[in-house]
């Protein structure tokens, strides 16, 4: 009997690991040990966010991992040009395009691609031009996904944060949104990503969705850490998604 294999990969976001190091402005917990850690726990890549306000991460942590990273590193940022400049110097893998307000304590949707279209489309030529792969943050809807290949992204990151906050049939709803648009997207050559609000609870159904290609999961892995360690917790959500992968 032949053995299934299980494609989606796990971009493990380590952005939470500097907000308990910003809290007290200690050289602790160690940024390096943590991109070690989750890559030895088995994280496909690893993900984190330079925020304009740099209330996390900092620009040197965007260095160092561009340096320790042995998987992928993805970078997410806004489309502004300091943000450009810094990733054209840094040179992550991917870069995954957000929206970001001062206020917001996460990041609270896709980008309004239609809107800032002309913009989207000129980071997106900057950074494809050295070749640095292009994510678009983006929430589960038909016209913005046509956008978003027409723009020449590479990969479509799919907004799971309603659904994650979501119960019941609303939540079912969000969940057939998803579905579509995830099957939408590889029909029109993207790879599709998904990722915001996953925990090892509400994981197993998103990875059961066969045309998704990796989840960027953060908070929830870095919380589970305080208990068990990053290494563990890390190789819990690999656990969590490989069952729901089984599901398909
Ligand atoms: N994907 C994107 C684009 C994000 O902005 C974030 C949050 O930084 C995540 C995934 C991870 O979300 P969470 O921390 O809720 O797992």
């Amino acid at each position: 009997m032949t053995q299934p294999s299980y494609t989606t990969t796990l971009g493990v976001n380590i952005d939470h690991v500097a907000t308990l190091r910003e809290a007290r402005g200690t050289p602790y917990p160690d940024f390096k040990q943590a991109i070690e850690q989750a890559e030895a726990g088995g994280a496909d890549g690893i993900t984190i966010h330079l925020r304009e306000d740099r209330r996390h991460v900092q620009d040197e942590d965007v260095y160092l991992a561009r340096a320790c990273v042995t998987t992928h590193l993805n970078l997410e940022m806004a489309a502004t040009d300091e943000m450009l400049d810094i990733a054209l110097r840094v040179k992550p893998d991917y870069c995954c395009l957000v929206p970001e307000k001062r206020a917001e304590l996460t990041t609270e949707g896709g980008l309004d691609v239609i809107a800032h279209e002309k913009r989207v489309t000129e980071v997106c030529s900057a950074l494809r031009a050295q070749d640095i792969a292009v994510s678009l943050f983006v929430e589960a809807k038909p016209q913005v996904l046509e956008l978003s290949a027409k723009i020449g992204a590479d990969i479509v990151e799919l907004h799971t944060g309603e659904y994650a906050l979501a119960s019941g049939s609303t939540q079912q709803e969000i969940y057939q949104d998803i579905i579509k648009a995830s099957e939408q997207a590889a029909a029109l050559g993207l790879q599709v990503n998904a990722g915001h609000g996953l925990n090892r609870s509400n994981v197993g159904a998103i990875a059961a969705i066969p045309s998704l290609r990796e989840l960027n999961i953060g908070h929830a892995i870095v919380a589970d850490a305080v208990f068990v360690g990053l290494k563990a917790s890390v190789q819990a959500f690999r656990i969590a998604m490989q069952k729901g992968e089984m599901m398909r």
